[in-house]
């Protein structure tokens, strides 16, 4: 009876005030779909972004709004219980305490329930703006070319959020900011195509990658056997084979060395780029656990006119953090620009369709056909898919008549395997081309310091001599010598 009584109380309290009714009927109407939908999420019944979208962006702050209104109703409307003759009468029959207690044991009793409510939904809402499907289809549009590169590289295992966002609250608050940014570019139609590089808010990579790679571990060389087709009759299979020197960055007295020294915690790399993309380099200083400093320069970087100048510049460096204007401190990022977004080169792609048999390789001179007929640029996807299948189909009509009409299974197996190896890596709508994004973990990446224009006063440069990163013990050969030895084969 009592509890009815409270109950009641507490419905008048809610009355008194139009604002809170208002936020009790958001809450009312709202609260039992949404309680329903978040457990059907939590348990992972959900999967559709969009659906999770209004769950947790809409929906919750929906409720939680309508919370707030009763709130401020209750408290700081016209009838607020705050105001004296409403306290005074409460307090002077003891029946209308009795009933106050009530009502105050009431409030409490539903404030444990939405905390736990409202702590349902920001674990779920957090959890689903971290998760990949938010990042990579939410925006599928926006993100497709990402996505799909992502899906199909070592980290597709990998959140998005372990690389953009990383562990703390300050990047996560970062990032959300930006990320809001981006909805609002989103819904407006007004991102950028294709998504520029370098990524500005990235948080920096010795914080990111470190986290699941340690480079003091990377040890001795490591043996890559590249397959290829050429682009004769027999789409002759050749191999490359290298030993990537790809060292370590030093470890218990363990010396920094081969690829990974840069990364060493002894050794410091700080580079000046003249374009946004960081493709020319105009000043690399290196910097070592001595104290001593190499200072390379093209010969169009405008000379620091004094030596106190530099010193101070320097040092300006080592407080500037990441980002600083066009200058960096060399990391993972530089080398490992594409860690799992990666676009393969036209050739790649169909040599790795190749060698899964995706694209067969009994097919006469496909390699050279589908390298032409997927290289140059098309405005849509569609497009391309049309035109892809009817160029190659074209080919064959010309050159292998009996093909086409004794082998059409064939035929029409290669023009899919061609059409996946440009749907893989090539996104027109949004402006992706082949080789929009260069990948860093190349000569075209290696090259931008280890070359001849840059130069310390004294005249050296940093090394291209060919065995300072791999040795090469096969080029493009059919059956390599070096595998037989190692018993490859
Ligand atoms: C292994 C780490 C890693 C993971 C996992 C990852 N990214 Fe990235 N992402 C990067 C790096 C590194 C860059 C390039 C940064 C640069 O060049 O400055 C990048 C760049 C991007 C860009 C800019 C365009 C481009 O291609 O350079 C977008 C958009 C993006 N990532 C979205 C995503 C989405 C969506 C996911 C999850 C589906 C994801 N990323 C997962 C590391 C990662
Ligand atoms: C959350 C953990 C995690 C983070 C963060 C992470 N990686 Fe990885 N990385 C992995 C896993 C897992 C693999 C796959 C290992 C495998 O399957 O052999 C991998 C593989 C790699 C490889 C080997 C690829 C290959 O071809 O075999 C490289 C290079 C790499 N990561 C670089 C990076 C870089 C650079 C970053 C930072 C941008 C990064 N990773 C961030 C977990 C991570
Ligand atoms: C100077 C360029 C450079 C820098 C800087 C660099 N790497 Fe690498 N890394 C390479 C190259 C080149 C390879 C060999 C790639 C291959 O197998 O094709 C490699 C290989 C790797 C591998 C795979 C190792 C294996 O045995 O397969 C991982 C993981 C990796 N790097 C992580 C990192 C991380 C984390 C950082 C930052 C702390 C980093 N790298 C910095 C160039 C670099
Ligand atoms: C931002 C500039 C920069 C980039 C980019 C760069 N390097 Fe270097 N690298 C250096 C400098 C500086 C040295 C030291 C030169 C010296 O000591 O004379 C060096 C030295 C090396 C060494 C010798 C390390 C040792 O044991 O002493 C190797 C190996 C190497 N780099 C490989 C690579 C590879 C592979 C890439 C591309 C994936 C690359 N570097 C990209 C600046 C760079
Ligand atoms: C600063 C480091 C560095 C130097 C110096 C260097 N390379 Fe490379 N080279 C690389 C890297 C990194 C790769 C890419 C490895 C991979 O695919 O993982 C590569 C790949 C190659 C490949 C294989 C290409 C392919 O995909 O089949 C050949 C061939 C090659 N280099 C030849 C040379 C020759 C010749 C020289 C001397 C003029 C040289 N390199 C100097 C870093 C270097």
């Amino acid at each position: 009876m009592r509890f009815r009584e409270a109950i009641i109380g507490f419905i008048q309290l809610i009355t008194r005030s139009k604002l809170s009714s208002f936020g009790a009927l958001i809450t009312t109407v709202v609260f039992p779909v949404l309680a329903f939908l978040v457990i059907l999420d939590i348990q992972g019944y959900i999967h559709n972004p969009y659906f999770k979208l209004f769950i947790y962006m809409f929906l919750g702050p929906a409720m939680i709004f309508g919370l707030i209104l009763v709130a401020v109703g209750i408290f700081f409307g016209k009838q607020s219980i705050f105001r004296y003759e409403y306290v005074k009468e409460y307090f002077s029959d003891p029946s209308r305490f009795q009933q106050a207690r009530q009502i105050i044991l009431l409030v409490v009793f539903l404030t444990v329930i939405n905390v736990i409510i409202i702590t349902l939904i920001s674990y779920g809402g957090y959890h689903y703006t971290e998760s990949v499907s938010f990042c990579g289809e939410l925006c599928h549009k926006v993100m497709k070319g990402e996505y799909t590169a992502y899906q199909n590289s070592p980290h597709s295992r990998v959140a998005c959020v372990e690389c953009h966002i990383g562990p703390g609250a300050s990047w996560w608050v970062k990032a959300k900011i930006s990320g809001l940014k981006e909805v609002w570019a989103y819904l407006t139609n007004s991102y950028p195509r294709p998504i520029p590089t370098p990524v500005k808010a990235l948080r920096p990579a010795r914080e990111t990658c470190e986290e699941c790679h340690r480079p003091e571990f990377f040890h001795g060389d490591k043996l890559k056997i590249k397959d290829k087709f050429l682009d004769d009759e027999h789409n002759t299979h050749v191999r490359s084979v290298m030993l990537l020197k790809v060292g370590t960055g030093g470890f218990r007295g363990m010396r920094a060395q081969g690829i990974h020294w840069h990364v060493s915690h002894d050794n410091k790399i700080i580079y000046r780029y003249a374009d946004e993309a960081r493709q020319q380099i105009t000043e690399v200083i290196l910097e070592k656990a001595d104290g001593s400093r190499m200072i390379f320069h093209s010969p169009d970087f405008e000379q620091s006119s004094s030596p106190q100048q530099e010193e101070q510049e320097g040092k300006e460096v080592r407080h500037r953090e990441e980002g600083g204007k066009h200058q960096r401190i060399m990391d993972c990022m530089d080398c490992h620009n594409r860690p799992t977004h990666i676009y393969l080169s036209p050739e790649e792609a169909i040599d790795q369709l190749m060698i899964t048999g995706e694209i067969p390789t009994e097919l006469p001179y496909i390699k050279k056909v589908a390298l032409e007929v997927i290289t140059p640029p098309y405005r849509t996807t569609q497009e391309a898919k049309d035109a892809i299948r009817t160029k190659i189909r074209a080919w064959y009509k010309e050159h292998y008549p009996n093909i086409v009409e004794e082998n059409n299974p064939l035929l029409e197996k290669a023009i899919h395997g061609v059409i996946t190896a440009y749907t893989e890596n090539v996104f027109p709508e949004i402006n992706i081309q082949w080789n929009t994004y260069v990948n860093f973990l190349s000569h075209d990446g290696c090259f931008r310091c280890h070359n001849e224009e840059l130069e310390t006063k004294a005249g050296e440069v940093i090394s291209q001599d060919c065995e300072l990163c791999h040795v090469i013990l096969a080029e493009d050969e059919k059956e390599p010598e070096i595998l037989k030895q190692l018993q490859c084969e």
